[in-house]
């Protein structure tokens, strides 16, 4: 048998970098940028150069702060992207099995391709809401896996997976000698409840995050991989084959914001509540949508009893100047990803694009 083709690229990024932009934006998962000059920096905050070899010390105890962690189970990351990266190039190499979730954010599966790893997917089921029965996932392991992906809060769904499950995947991981890594870039959205990360559930759990998401610092590029110390210590070394030194400005930045992250979080939880109550009377008129609406988050993933969305998003981007995502990039062609994390009034506008579109005599 041939060997898989190595992937060596991410169709989805490459469209959400040439074609996501419009002028009503629902295809961006996160809240939109902080303004730079709400985090008061100085000159001094943005110093080029500094001791920053495996961490910077005072980001490494901000974030272990933050995340409720020791200091040695904190490797700081150019954003959830390269914490995904060296954690799992940290776990797999050529040949070993990924059992992870679908729909799932496509770079993550490229990301497993690249690697050489053998994917194998789990389905969480739109009709049911998106939930992971460990018993799917379960079925799915063998002695050759080596690590178990999912997303919390899940992307595309946004759907929130809860303690009881997370631990009854632990002990599916465990009895493998197997680990888990949770992306939990999204998590950071569940302020109202704060949501514990899976990290506190034993030492199977590797998660990942970022700033980015939930408080539109994406340009900081502040990312975290909470691992045990000895794991952490390897991707550690493992990074100086990657990106080997953070752009120190960045880091110092990621400080200040750490600083002021209360303040940030009441910012995003405020715009998301005004735009959630845009979205759910979009939702209630729509027939041609069926959708389980999740209870946090910024995305919602619903199907379109149209079929294949290709051309309605095609449409809505051309006549309406409206983009979402189509689902084809998380493996679900009748599926379409509406993000509300940008300013309300685009939202509004969009929303009301996207029902145009819907009604379109040229979509139906
Ligand atoms: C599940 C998931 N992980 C990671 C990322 C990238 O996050 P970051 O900007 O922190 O690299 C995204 C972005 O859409 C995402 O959806």
């Amino acid at each position: 048998m041939d060997a898989p083709q190595r992937v060596l690229s991410s169709e989805y990024m490459e469209w959400a970098k040439t074609r996501a932009q419009a002028r009503f934006n629902l295809a961006s998962s996160g809240i939109l940028p902080y303004p730079t000059r709400e985090l008061d920096v100085t000159l001094e905050d943005i110093e080029l150069t500094g001791p920053s070899f495996y961490g910077y010390e005072p980001l490494q105890r901000a974030l272990a702060a933050k995340c409720g962690v020791s200091v040695d189970s904190v490797v700081a990351a150019v954003g959830t992207s390269l914490a995904n990266h060296l954690a799992m190039a940290a776990l797999v190499g050529p040949g070993d099995e990924i059992v992870m979730e679908r729909p799932t954010y496509e770079p993550l599966l490229a990301l497993a391709r690249y690697l050489g790893a053998e994917v194998k997917q789990f389905e969480r089921r739109s009709e049911a809401a998106f939930p992971i029965v460990s018993e799917d996932v379960s079925r799915r392991v063998t002695a050759r896996t080596r690590l178990i992906v999912i997303s919390n809060l899940h992307n595309p769904s946004g759907a929130l997976t809860g303690e009881r499950t997370l631990a009854e995947l632990g002990e599916v991981a465990r009895a493998v000698g197997a680990r888990i890594l949770v992306d939990e870039v999204y998590l950071e959205m569940v302020w109202e409840r704060g949501a514990r990360s899976a990290f506190h559930l034993g030492s199977e759990f590797v998660v990942t995050g970022s700033l980015t998401k939930a408080y539109g610092l994406g340009g900081l590029r502040c990312g975290w991989i909470l691992a045990e110390p000895a794991l952490a210590r390897r991707m550690w070394r493992l990074g100086d084959l990657f990106a080997v030194i953070p752009a120190h400005a960045a880091e110092r930045l990621s400080v200040v914001a750490l600083r002021r992250l209360e303040r940030i979080a009441g910012r995003a939880r405020d715009l998301l509540q005004r735009n959630r109550a845009l979205l759910v009377p979009f939702l209630d008129s729509r027939d041609d949508l069926q959708v389980v609406r999740p209870e946090f988050g910024t995305v919602v993933f619903p199907r379109w009893r149209g079929g294949n969305a290709d051309r309605l998003c095609l449409l809505l981007r051309e006549k309406y100047e409206t983009t979402v995502v189509p689902g084809r990039f998380f493996g679900m062609p009748d599926h379409l990803r509406i993000g509300i994390g940008g300013e309300t009034d685009e939202v509004k506008a969009g929303l009301e694009r996207l029902a145009a579109a819907l009604d379109d005599p040229a979509v139906t």
